[in-house]
Order: C-alpha cells, then structure tokens, then sequence
C-alpha cells in the first residue's frame, strides 16, 4: 500500500519571511557614508515604495554627494529625506525612530589607523550612540505595547569581521569567541554586545551584521584600495605597512549593502550574521592586480613602518548566510576593475576629499613612516 496523500510537489520556499510591513519606513544612520550611501542609493533605485530618512552627522567621513543621485530623481527625492545629526543626540533621535519602521545603523568611525591616533569619537559613537538608538527603539516598544503604533522598530547593527580579531587559519563562526584588537574593533565589538543586551533584556528585536574589507565606488581615500589608486594615478608613493602579507577577504560594497538588506528583511531575531566577501588575498596580492588595471609600476609601492597590532587575517564562514538565501553576486576582478574605472572617471569626488584636513592627516599617518620607507621589494 502506497501513502493516499497525494505529493507536496511545492518547491521549499528558500527565503524566510519578511520581517518587515509593506512599503517600511527605514532609518538609515551613517547613511551618507561608503557602504551607507551605498544601500541608501540601492535600496530607492528599487522604486518599490520603500521610504528612507538618513541621520548623518557629516563627519570628515560623510558626504551629501555620495547621495547626490537620488536629489537628481525625482522618483527617488520624493521617498528620500536627510537630517544632519549625531546618533547621540537623544533629541534628534527620538522623533526619527518614533517614524520609522526600522533602524540601520552605519554610523561609526571606521578607519582603523584614525582609532589608533584618536579613539575617543570611535567609543562616543559607537558605544554611546548605539546606546541612544536603543533606547529610543526601546520607547517605540513601549508605545507599540500600550497600542500607540502597529508593533516596535526592528534595529540592525552594522559590525565588522574585526571584532573576531586576527584570525591565524580557519574562518569565523558566528558563535566564535570576540577578540577585538585595536581601538576601533573594541568600540564595534562593544555596540554589538549592547545590541545583544537589549534582545536579551528587553526582547528588541535586532538583527547584526559582520561585513568583510568592502571596496568600490565612493570609498573614503584614506583606505586601502582607493589610497593606492588614487595616489597610484598622481604617481605618488604606495605606503605598504609591513611586508604587506596581511589578508583580507574583500567584499564588493553593492554585496555588502545587499547582504544588510536581506538580513534586514529575513534575519532572525537576536541572530548575527557574517558577510564574507569572495576574494581572501595578501595585500602585496591586492596591490599588485590594481596597478595592472591603472598600468602603473610597482616601483610606486614603498614599504614602511607597520600599524601597531596590525591585524594578520580576517577570513569568516559565511554558511548561516547562504542558508537564509543570500549569494554575493560581483567577483573581486570584476568589482575591482569597475572601482579603479569609477575612480579615474571622479577625480573630482576624490580630490575635493584629498585637500583641506586631509593634508594634516595625511602628514600625522605617512609623513614619518614614507621618509623611513624602504623599496617594498
Ligand atoms: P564611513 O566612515 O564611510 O561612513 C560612516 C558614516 O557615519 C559617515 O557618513 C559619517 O558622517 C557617519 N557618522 C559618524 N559618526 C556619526 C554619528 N555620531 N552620528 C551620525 N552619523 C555619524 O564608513 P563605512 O565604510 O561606510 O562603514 C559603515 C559601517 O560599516 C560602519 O559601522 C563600519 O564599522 C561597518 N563596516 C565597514 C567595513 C568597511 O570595509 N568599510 C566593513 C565591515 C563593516
Ligand atoms: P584598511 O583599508 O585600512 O582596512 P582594515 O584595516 O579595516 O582592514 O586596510 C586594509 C589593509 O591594508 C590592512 O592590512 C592595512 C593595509 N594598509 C596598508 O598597508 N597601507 C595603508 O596605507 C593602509 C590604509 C592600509
């Protein structure tokens, strides 16, 4: 005897369901950052009714024209809203929350030399501004409780694969133990565990993200990839920390933003989530395919002095991810040939950042280091 029922032949639904209303309301922070503008500028091209409000404080490292596209649309300008702001700011905050069906948080101080040379902003932003988010979401739940709205804001934390610290061999799992090892890491592993305290706590619902090294169009000069090719194209000199054998697994940034998105939308409550990228290379590696793409010599690239508690490897495992559906979709060359032509045809962006303060930084992190450096051999 055969089963008389008759054979579910639906396929498996591969996407969990969407934790969001229809048409939501999202708080972006740190929005007119790299990877914030970025999700931003992704998100509305959808022109699917998703609304958004940036919170950004314009730091050295945020910038309005990073959104400048969206002003030019006005599809997109009439979804789109911005407030210059600080996440600590309890008084700014409260009313954007009380609007919003969801927070993502990209606000933070993100270079990692700058949290060595001044770490204070990492720990005020990082620690007390994800604090004000919190509890502004935890007075949103409070209303949602008492029937003031339909239910509480759903909050996710953008964190990093440093907050593993150096990871010697194997990849990170979500359940691995923090390590954080420079002043930036600790403020991002610290905004992570409050995030983790109010899940707990109070039932938040909250969702994290662990990103990999993100490059491409609209990163800030003073990181790696756009460092050298912008230098590279002036034909100044490279700096190489070290000998220049430390890993990274780089991540295309419309990966990055997309990833954020589909946690948002999927993830589940109180989970974290590691987003890998597809590429795990020595830098010298990295280095040496971006001056083939600008055609440049390798005799630009100076070795000098290493970044005290230089991180060796960041590599994660990005299962838990692939199981909730999410596939990366851009291949380093691919995405590292369209940075270097992005960059060559925005000289205007990049040299508008590269002038004013960045002299000064630019003194305070290299000038020492490039007058000591040796040929990178
Ligand atoms: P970014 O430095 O380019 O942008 C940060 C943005 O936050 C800027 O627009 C800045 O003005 C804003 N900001 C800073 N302090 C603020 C405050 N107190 N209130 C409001 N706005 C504030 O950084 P990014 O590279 O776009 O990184 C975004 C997020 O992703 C960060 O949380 C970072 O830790 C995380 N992340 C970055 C990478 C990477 O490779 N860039 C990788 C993994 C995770
Ligand atoms: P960075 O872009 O600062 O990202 P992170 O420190 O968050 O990984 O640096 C990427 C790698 O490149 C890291 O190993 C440090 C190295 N690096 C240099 O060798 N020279 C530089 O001038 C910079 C900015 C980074």
């Amino acid at each position: 005897m055969g089963d008389p029922r008759p054979p579910d032949r639906r396929p498996p639904d591969p996407r969990p369901p969407d934790r969001l209303p229809a048409r939501p309301h999202l708080l972006v922070t740190g929005g007119a950052g790299f990877i914030g503008s970025a999700y931003v500028r992704d998100v509305l091209a959808r022109d699917d009714g998703i609304r958004i409000t940036v919170l950004d404080k314009l730091t050295y490292a945020g910038n309005e024209a990073n959104l400048g596209a969206i002003a030019a649309d006005p599809h997109q300008a009439a979804r789109f809203r911005f407030v210059r702001g600080d996440i600590a700011d309890a008084a700014v905050v409260g009313p954007l929350v009380a609007d919003a069906d969801a927070v993502v948080n990209f606000a933070a101080e993100s270079h990692v030399d700058r949290s060595i040379l001044d770490p204070e902003a990492f720990l005020v932003t990082g620690v007390i501004g994800v604090h004000v988010l919190l509890e502004a979401i935890r007075a949103e739940a409070s209303r949602a409780a008492a029937g003031e709205r339909a239910a509480s804001p759903r909050y996710l934390q953008v964190s990093t694969d440093e907050v593993y610290g150096s990871v010697e061999a194997g990849h990170s799992k979500e359940g691995d133990r923090l390590d954080p090892r420079s002043p930036y890491s600790a403020a991002k592993a610290a905004g992570e565990l409050l995030v983790q305290s109010y899940h707990v706590t109070h039932g938040t619902d909250t969702v994290v993200t662990r990103g990999s090294n993100t490059y491409g169009p609209f990163h800030h000069p003073e990181k790696l990839i756009p460092l050298f090719v912008t230098n590279a194209l002036d034909d100044l000199p490279l700096p190489l920390y070290g000998d220049g054998m430390q890993h990274r697994d780089w991540l295309y940034v419309s990966d990055h933003a997309g990833a954020i998105d589909h946690v948002l939308h999927h993830g589940l409550p109180g989970e974290t989530y590691n987003v890998p990228g597809d590429a795990e290379l020595p830098n010298r590696e990295v280095v040496t395919r971006l001056l083939e793409h600008l055609g440049k010599p390798w005799s630009l690239v100076r070795r000098v002095e290493d970044r005290p508690g230089h991180d060796r490897r960041y590599a994660m495992d990005g299962s838990k991810l692939a199981a909730l559906g999410w596939r990366n979709r851009i291949a380093f060359d691919e995405g590292l040939a369209s940075t270097v032509e992005w960059f060559r045809a925005n000289e205007a962006w990049w040299r508008a950042i590269k002038s004013g303060d960045w002299t000064a930084y630019y003194e305070r992190q290299y000038g020492a280091r490039l007058a000591g450096s040796t040929e990178a051999g």
